[in-house]
């Protein structure tokens, strides 16, 4: 394992996903997961069974609420932008479907088509995000909720080709979650910055006039270099990253090329 920054991801070698993996290996992953945040494999060749396979070791895939799965695999998602398109999907800083109840804890994105260069995606850590706030900044924002939403229009655009062309008929209105502006990590008991320019709307109990100024700080600090990492894509590639502590941003810097990724969430827990 070999970390690719001082502050988020770590690349794996020398495992094959399409295989069975032992219980030590799966919790060498998932201890390198929590540790790291996001996990990158290279060079993998799998069928979407054996990605849904591997996802299963770690936790129940979930659908994506707004576009059809694959046929056979309605759990995978194909994240696809066609040559004559100017919209990456997803092409904002956010963390995963965040506007659900429970959302999802983490994402596996496989690469099958890239781009000659380009179309690479950031991660940044939401530990360190929070982490180095001032003392009373992370006091205020301890004891706040927010409200994320699917309609934010700077996100909802990301996705408007492919649910004009494959979706599930929701509608984005329906779905809308308040949850804590810093969350605990069920797992190792950190508190992580909770909020995302792609969908967190304002705190709870504030006009969005209210947060605007303190939120539009917050965008700006959580993705720092320093708290980040940059994922160039090779065929064959897989990143899982934690979507409770970790944001991420697909980079829309290849016009004229096709990209398609297959991607699995994880079912998660109420954010607290
Ligand atoms: C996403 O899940 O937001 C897409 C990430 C990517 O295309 O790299």
């Amino acid at each position: 394992m070999r970390p690719v920054t001082g502050g988020i991801g770590a690349e794996i070698s020398g495992i094959d996903i399409g295989e069975a993996l032992s219980a030590a290996t799966v919790s060498e992953l998932r201890q390198a997961l929590l540790d790291h945040l996001v996990i990158f494999f290279r060079d993998q060749e799998i069928t979407p069974a054996q990605q849904l396979a591997f996802v299963r070791h770690f936790g129940e895939p979930d659908i994506y609420p707004f576009v059809k799965g694959l046929e056979d695999y309605p759990e995978i998602t194909p994240i696809l932008k066609l040559p004559e398109e100017t919209v990456n999907f997803g092409g904002i800083w956010h963390s995963d479907t965040v506007y659900q109840p429970e959302p999802p804890m983490g994402t596996v994105l496989y690469a099958k088509e890239l781009p000659p260069s380009g179309g690479d995606t950031l991660f940044a850590n939401q530990y360190q995000a929070y982490e180095t706030l001032s003392e009373p900044l992370r006091k205020f924002l301890d004891g706040l909720t927010a409200i994320n939403s699917a309609t934010k229009g700077s996100a909802a655009k990301t996705r408007a080709g492919r649910v004009a062309d494959s979706g599930t008929g929701l509608a984005e209105k329906t779905m809308q979650a308040e949850h804590p502006v810093v969350r605990t990590h069920p797992e190792t008991g950190r508190k992580a910055l909770f909020v995302n320019i792609g969908h967190t709307v304002r705190f709870a109990g504030m006009t969005e006039e209210e947060s605007a100024p303190i939120l539009d700080f917050l965008y700006h600090h959580q993705i720092k270099p320093e708290f980040s990492c940059r994922f160039i894509w090779t065929p064959g590639s897989l990143a899982f990253w934690d979507n409770r502590c970790a944001q991420h941003y697909p980079v829309n810097d290849y016009h004229g090329h096709t990209r398609l990724l297959h991607r699995v969430t994880l079912k998660g827990d109420k954010p607290f």
